[in-house]
């Protein structure tokens, strides 16, 4: 169904897109009010939506692609801002999801399967302009998170999976249960930052002998033999994030979809991008600051040069944090960090 969907956008022509006559007026405060009547809450709360919001400005006539639709809480209110809304997400269901929600406004929103990575391909194939903003909201949905048949989370037993993009051919049980010592120690080092990597992996591959990994039950309590449970953070959790991001290449995808989007912003476009971890935080502000900065300097040069990447200023020099109320009202908002630049 969602290949049907797919398929309808990449072949709609270009005009729906720009399609005019949205009053000149934006709604004075669309994150207020809920983005959508009634539903939605449950399958995710977005998160730092009012500041997102007021950071990206929606209006009528404005084009924004929103890179990870998820359950279509931040697009709704760049519709309800009055702007027209490019959605992707690689995610089949959570397409679904949203196109139900976000249905009173199809006429300004197209939605496509696909990964930001390949955003720019998408955005020629669909033969849209350049862009007046983007967002990126990474990571998984709590509707992923919670679902245990997804396979994302130690708290709930189901098939080892962790796909967000259920089209692709490697789970997370393929990686445990094939990779050498070596590189399921990188994964767990690299994208977990797991100090017991070595260990843990040593001990995936004395088990996986006896029997492969189906469960992630049985990777939690792997876990578990090998580094013993201490503090209030599962022994799992560091190992469970690494091979999500493994299997969904996220920083790769990360890195490959901030310069598409990047360069399809029209100036005065902002590129909005929601972390939560600090690997890939890393990456949005180091990729923010190199094309910012206004000069390079480096000690065998005998003078600054102007920087020949220059493309952005910085809108947020800091990052944004969800308020103490959103906080504690949505946990998983401790740890978002939003960053914004405007193209020049
Ligand atoms: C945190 S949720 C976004 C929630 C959304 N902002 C909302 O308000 O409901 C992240 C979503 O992005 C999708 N996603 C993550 N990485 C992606 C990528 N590289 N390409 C496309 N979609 C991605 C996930 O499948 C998930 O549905």
């Amino acid at each position: 169904m969602m290949e049907q969907t797919n398929a309808a956008v990449l072949d709609a022509p270009a005009a729906v897109f720009m399609a005019g006559g949205w009053g000149k007026d934006a709604p004075e405060d669309v994150t207020r009010r809920r983005p959508v009547s009634g539903e939605g809450g449950e399958y995710h709360e977005p998160v730092l939506l009012r500041e997102t919001v007021e950071l990206l400005a929606p209006a009528p006539g404005k084009l924004f692609v929103d890179g990870t639709l998820g359950g279509g809480g931040h697009s709704g209110a760049l519709l309800e801002g009055g702007a027209s809304v490019i959605g992707l997400d690689q995610d089949t269901e959570a397409l679904a999801f949203a196109a139900g929600r976000l249905k009173e406004w199809s006429g300004r929103l197209e939605l496509v399967h696909a990964n930001f990575r390949d955003v720019e391909d998408v955005l020629r194939r669909l033969g849209a302009g350049s862009l007046d903003g983007a967002l990126l909201d990474l990571g998984v949905s709590s509707r992923q998170l919670d679902a245990p048949e997804r396979g994302f989370s130690f708290q709930r037993n189901g098939p080892l999976d962790m796909r967000m993009d259920p089209l692709c051919p490697v789970t997370a049980a393929d990686l445990v249960n094939n990779a050498s010592g070596a590189q399921l120690e990188a994964i767990f080092r690299n994208f977990g930052e797991e100090p017991a990597a070595r260990r843990i992996a040593a001990y995936i591959i004395r088990e996986r002998c006896v029997h492969p990994f189906r469960e992630t039950f049985e990777l939690a309590a792997t876990v578990e033999r090998a580094v013993g449970r201490h503090g209030k953070l599962h022994p799992a959790t560091r190992v469970f994030q690494a091979l999500r991001i493994a299997v969904n290449r996220e920083l790769e995808a990360l890195a490959e979809g901030l310069g598409q989007f990047a360069a399809r912003l029209k100036p005065g476009g902002r590129l909005a991008v929601i972390t939560f971890h600090s690997l890939e935080d890393r990456i949005v502000k180091n990729f923010f600051k190199s094309r910012s900065a206004l000069v390079i300097d480096r000690p065998e040069w005998p003078e600054a040069r102007p920087n020949p990447d220059l493309i952005f200023k910085l809108v947020t020099r800091k990052p944004v944090l969800a308020s103490d109320g959103e906080q504690s009202r949505n946990p998983r908002s401790r740890s978002a960090k939003l960053r914004v630049a405007e193209k020049i």
